[in-house]
C-alpha cells in the first residue's frame, strides 16, 4: 500500500458508538477516551510503525486507566453493589493485561514486532469494549441508576 494513502489518523475510532455506551455522561465520557487512544493505536498499526509509537499511548492509559477505574469502583462501593469485587477483578485483570503488553512493546527488538504487539493491544481493547464496557458497566450503571 502507497504510504500516501495512510491518513493522518484512523478515524476509526473516535466517536463512542451507542453499543457501547452505558448511559451514564461522565462514564461514557471516559469511555470515549479509550476509543479514542484506540484511534491512535490503529493510526501507528497502518503505518506500519512509521507514524510515531505508542509509547505515548501507555504513557496515558496508565494515569487514565487508574482514575477511570478508581471512579467506576467508588460510585460501587458508595452504592453497595454487590458484583464490586467480581467487577475489580476484571480491572485488575486489565491492568495486568496492560503491563504485560507493554513490557512486550518495550521488548520489541524491532518495528515489524512493535506493530505486532500494537495489533494484540488494539485486540485486547476490542475485547473489552464489548466484554466489559457493554456488559459489565452496562450492568453497574444500570444497578446505580435505579
Ligand atoms: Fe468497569
Amino acid at each position: 500500500m502507497n504510504a500516501q494513502n495512510h491518513s493522518a489518523s484512523g478515524g476509526e475510532y473516535r466517536f463512542l458508538p451507542q453499543d457501547f455506551q452505558v448511559g451514564d455522561p461522565d462514564v461514557d465520557f471516559q469511555h470515549e477516551m479509550l476509543f479514542f487512544l484506540m484511534d491512535g493505536i490503529l493510526n501507528y498499526i497502518r503505518s506500519e510503525g512509521e507514524a510515531g509509537s505508542i509509547d505515548m499511548v501507555f504513557g496515558i492509559f496508565e494515569d487514565y486507566i487508574r482514575d477511570h477505574f478508581k471512579c467506576e469502583e467508588d460510585r460501587m462501593e458508595r452504592a453497595h453493589y454487590p458484583e464490586l469485587e467480581v467487577h475489580r477483578g476484571e480491572h485488575q485483570a486489565f491492568q495486568n493485561r496492560v503491563l504485560e503488553l507493554e513490557r512486550a512493546y518495550a521488548g520489541a527488538e524491532d518495528e515489524q514486532r512493535k506493530v505486532a504487539v500494537a495489533v494484540q493491544v488494539l485486540e485486547f481493547l476490542k475485547g473489552w469494549l464489548s466484554g466489559h464496557i457493554a456488559v459489565m458497566d452496562r450492568k453497574m450503571i444500570g444497578f446505580l441508576n435505579q
